[in-house]
């Protein structure tokens, strides 16, 4: 994951020190963090982000992309976009090596689940939270393929250490290769859980293709939020605070978030789009609209947590663990 739509004011876990900044690829520069005393960082697992608070006041979500068995620096990769709020721009131009960060996490929400065979299909930046998968991939012993596909060779980050996987890399640059031919190679991955993320559109299209596969086979991590259409209830609903005794009327167009913060109730956030995942609230009573693009159908269907910086409610009244 990177690159998130607006966030700010998350709280940071800990100031890290910018020790490495290195370009990876056209667009793409690799940072690495470390602790300015150099103790040890919480452990993370393949999949895993963290939240970067820049020093603007900006905060961005970014995968971490490093060894995972270092327990002493985190890596991340940037893209630079031009059409973004800022912070790839302020990461890119202004941040240096020796610079403090404030970093908030790590979590995870795309954890690698055992199996025995994968297929990883990553587009652009969408490779940076499938490197450590796919080193816990070998390290395990598993039969796995990469497919990955950028617009040119150039603007594809992590390519040299990519290409020492040998042929288990498929390398796709759009210029010279055109567009992956998925129904091919997810033909191909009969019995594999299939890891992909990258833009919309190349998701879009291997959801398209998995439509009918068994749930939890396939699993996607999003850049920016699903388009989930309008919200099914237009009426404003109760929130009740179950913790704080309080209760509060969300009205269309505000959030579930903005309410219960209005109310003084203190929850994390950070995306506010519904791509990270660190608003995720226990819902104890009531129907969630779920219009993030985080929780899986299994946990879409239990209706007993919700990301409440997007997600909406279909019944009256919702009861929340706050
Ligand atoms: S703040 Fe990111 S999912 Fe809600």
């Amino acid at each position: 994951m990177s690159q998130n739509p607006v966030s700010s004011g998350t709280p940071a876990d800990a100031a890290l020190r910018v020790d490495a900044k290195v370009v990876v690829a056209e667009g793409v520069v690799a940072l690495t963090l470390r602790h300015p005393t150099g103790r040890r960082l919480p452990d993370w697992a393949p999949g895993a982000h963290i939240d970067l608070v820049l020093p603007n006041g900006l905060t961005r979500q970014y995968s971490l992309c490093g060894d995972r068995w270092d327990a002493h620096s985190y890596r991340v990769g940037v893209l630079r976009e031009p059409s973004g709020r800022g912070g790839s721009a302020y990461v890119h131009d202004e941040l240096a090596v020796g610079d403090l960060v404030g970093v908030g996490g790590p979590r995870n929400n795309f954890p690698l689940v055992p199996s025995q065979k994968y297929l990883f299909v990553a587009g652009g930046i969408g490779i940076t939270p499938l490197l450590p998968m796919i080193r816990q991939a070998e390290l395990i012993g598993a039969d796995w393929r990469l497919v990955y596909g950028g617009r040119t060779r150039t603007s594809m980050a992590f390519r040299e250490e990519l290409a020492a996987y040998g042929d288990r890399v498929v390398f796709l640059p759009r210029d010279e290769r055109g567009l992956p031919d998925l129904p091919a190679y997810l033909a191909e991955a009969t019995d594999a859980k299939v890891y992909v993320c990258g833009p919309g559109a190349l998701l879009a299209a291997v959801e398209k293709c998995c439509a009918d596969w068994a749930v939890g086979r396939l699993r996607t991590e999003r850049f920016v939020p699903k388009d989930r259409g309008a919200p099914l209830r237009n009426e404003p609903f109760e929130v009740e605070l179950a913790r704080s005794g309080l209760a509060v009327t969300v009205n269309p167009g505000a959030t579930v978030l903005d309410a219960v913060q209005a109310a003084g109730v203190n929850v994390l956030s950070s995306c506010r789009g519904g791509t990270c995942g660190t608003c995720e609230t226990t819902v104890l009573a009531g129907a969630p609209d779920h219009r993030d693009s985080v929780l899986d159908d299994d946990e879409r269907s239990a209706g007993d947590c919700m990301l409440i910086c997007v997600s909406r409610s279909c019944s009256d009244r919702l009861v929340l663990d706050l």
